[in-house]
């Protein structure tokens, strides 16, 4: 650190300190809530700003990314529109520091002033940033830094890239993350435009949620516009030595060079993907939409950020078996980016109606019987998840709609938002056809574009335009406000996983259903020299081997089981499986992790090695967390499990380390 970039951090500090002491006097007044005094937003309990009374309508971002001191720093330009003539915008930031705060334009601006209060009790929703306005301000100019503590960031060393060679970042704003890179009203109630510049070094291609460059320039510096409006968890950003496919003018895939080649062949359906989602849905409003392939800490599955979905690249199964993620990330396009959650407690409306639309495009490209796999082990997924809820603390999880005052917003995420979301809405199409659903859903993407949705105000829109007009009676009441599952629901089946689950059936009586097994067969015997059939045909007994042909079988097919496996199994039996399937050192991340899961309750050491290699060579939530869990309830795993964390920790992103030290604390 030279001695400029020192009195810049000093100064830094100094502002952030005094804002806080200034603020712990200060903040005394008004409804206690998150317990440091600042109310919150009235329409988003995980929010301070006061979009009621002044929002932000478009940002521009000026920032430096600088990878030697792991930070971005540069000012944030709100273009604002007073709707109350208030003299006070609250911002949400979260481990920021906010160096100073100007009003109007750039090159006409002068310092105002601000406080920043203190943080919720929970450190869960971060520090609101109170700006004095006067009655004409339109533009408020936020010069910050992130620190090493943003949530949102995650800083990959070069070493831990397929190149090897140069260093990468990205965000991930979802749910209330993207205050922590940038100071904004974060709530997805709110939309704006914008603009961004960004500096880098010219090794670096910078993407963004937003229009991007297919290409690196000499200068490292990019120009970025979103011209259409969307809500603050959509802010995306992303740095790295990367290289671009096209698939057609309108869709393409951005990857590292060394994935590039895997990567393209495996998302080829993209165009098609792209083209069954409008005829659907309607036409697609954002331009390009076009892959990132993010790198292996990537916490989760996908991330639909507009134009630009982030991907983990673990979908890359090399046989294009996972790509329904791609459809999902796609889906979003309308639900989610086009017509938003109003909050955090209506996340169904995001994800339901996403993965109902990801099983519509996934029929149109594979047909019925893939959609049925899908869903049926989605199915799975949810009546486990049920099952826990319905134990847990928070009972009432079970509903779509949700309580999450004073929760984080990732308690929200469960199969019961993506499932019993999705399940409504089939049980719906069952009960309405999709003659009427079909064009129902048009006309919402269509008149809500752009705009934020509740529970409320999508059952009343149901009702008003679908089923009052034709005479329906449904209980969409019970399916968003009550737990569990309606008696209506549609529940998924497949003749292709039964055959799995007599399969399963067979090695839990302690068949061994991969070895070969002798058959016999009668076949006609032809006497030489003739051609004819004979009048009376002789037959002969033939002997034969005949193996189970486990070609035949999909990763969806070997998901479903090893699901089906009964769970106190000999290990013996088990290794004799990885003998003929090697699924601890073949298969892909999703057979893998259920494979893990059954040796794991078996602590069946012999896959202990690959497991380990396993959560070193992904940081996706999803497998890591309940593979770790399931470790700690071996109390004689958890020294082994608490070990391999230990190397494995510098490659998850900060928000997956924290949930994994989590399980480690937890008193078995
Ligand atoms: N938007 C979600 C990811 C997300 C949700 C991030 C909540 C942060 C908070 C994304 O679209 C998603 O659902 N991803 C899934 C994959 C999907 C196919 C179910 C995932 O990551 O597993
Ligand atoms: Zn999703």
């Amino acid at each position: 650190m030279n001695a400029s970039e020192f009195y810049r951090l000093n100064k830094f500090l100094l502002v952030f300190l005094l804002g806080w002491l200034v603020t712990s006097c200060n903040f005394r007044q008004g409804r206690k809530i998150g317990g440091n005094g600042v109310k919150v937003s009235t329409k988003d309990a995980h929010s301070y700003a006061n979009t009621h009374e002044v929002k932000t309508t478009h940002l521009h971002l000026d920032l430096e990314v600088s990878f030697k001191h792991k930070n971005i720093y540069g000012v944030a330009r709100h273009t604002l529109k007073n709707l109350s003539g208030t003299q006070k915008a609250i911002f949400d930031s979260k481990q920021l520091l906010i160096q100073k705060v100007t009003l109007g334009k750039e090159g006409k601006e002068r310092e105002t002033g601000f406080v920043i209060g203190p943080m919720d009790k929970d450190s869960l929703l971060g520090q609101p940033l109170i700006v004095d306005l006067e009655k004409s301000t339109t533009q408020v100019n936020i010069y910050y830094q992130t620190t090493e503590k943003s949530t949102a960031l995650a800083w990959v060393d070069a070493n831990q890239t397929e190149s090897g060679q140069f260093p990468m970042m990205y965000t991930q704003g979802q749910a209330i993350h993207t205050r922590s890179w940038i100071p904004l009203q974060d709530s997805p109630s709110n939309r704006f435009t914008y603009s961004a510049k960004i500096h880098v070094k010219p090794e670096f291609l910078v993407l963004m949620s937003a229009n991007n460059p297919t290409a690196k320039n000499t200068k490292g510096e990019y120009a970025f516009s979103m011209p259409q409006a969307i809500p603050s968890y959509l802010m995306a950003l992303s740095v790295g030595d990367y290289a671009y496919h096209a698939y057609t003018d309108k869709v393409g895939v951005y990857a590292e060079k060394a994935v590039m080649e895997k990567a393209s062949q495996e998302f080829i359906a993209l165009p098609k993907m792209f083209e069954a989602a409008q005829k659907l849905f309607g036409p697609y409003q954002w331009g390009k939409y076009d892959l990132l392939i993010q790198h292996k800490s990537f916490p989760f599955g996908g991330m639909e950020n507009p134009k630009l979905s982030f991907i983990n690249p673990t979908i890359i199964a090399g046989d294009k078996s996972l790509v329904s993620v791609i459809a999902h990330e796609l889906a979003h396009s309308w639900s989610g980016n086009l017509v938003t959650n109003e909050s955090w407690e209506d996340f169904w409306l995001n994800e339901g109606i996403t993965v109902y639309i990801e099983h519509r495009i996934m029929e149109e490209l594979y047909g019925k019987e893939t959609v049925q796999m899908l869903e049926t082990l989605d199915y799975m997924e949810l009546m486990h998840e049920l099952k826990n809820i319905a134990q847990s603390n928070h009972p009432k999880d079970s509903r779509l709609h949700l309580s999450l005052k004073n929760r984080d917003p990732d308690e929200g995420m469960t199969s019961v938002a993506y499932v019993k979301g999705a399940l409504f809405l089939k049980s719906l199409e069952k009960t309405l056809g999709r003659d009427k659903l079909d064009p129902f859903f048009i006309a919402y993407f269509r008149d809500f574009r752009f705009k934020p949705m509740t529970s409320e105000g999508f059952e009343n829109y149901l009702k008003t335009t679908l089923l009052e007009p034709n005479k329906f009676t449904f209980n969409s009441n019970e399916w968003i406000y009550l737990e569990g599952l309606p008696k209506n629901c549609y529940i998924p089946h497949t003749n292709k996983l039964e055959a799995m689950k007599t399969l399963a059936a067979k090695t839990n009586r302690g068949e061994d259903i991969f070895a070969p097994v002798n058959k016999v067969k009668w076949v006609e015997v032809v006497p030489k020299n003739t051609r004819r059939r004979n009048q009376n045909p002789r037959f002969k007994k033939v002997t034969y081997q005949e193996k189970l042909d486990v070609r035949q079988y999909g990763t969806q097919e070997w998901q479903y089981y090893i699901r089906s496996l009964d769970p106190t199994l000999p290990v013996e039996v088990l290794n004799d499986i990885d003998q003929y399937m090697s699924f601890t050192k073949k298969a892909n991340a999703e057979i893998k992790y259920e494979w893990f899961l059954v040796n794991i309750k078996r602590q069946n050491k012999t896959v202990y090695p690959a497991l380990k290699e396993f959560l070193k060579a992904t940081g996706r939530r999803k497998y890591i967390l309940p593979l770790y869990e399931a470790l700690c309830t071996n109390p004689s795993d958890k020294p082994w499990a608490l070990s391999v964390f230990k190397e494995a920790k510098s490659g998850y992103h900060a928000i997956a380390q924290q949930s994994v030290a989590e399980i480690f604390s937890k008193k078995p």
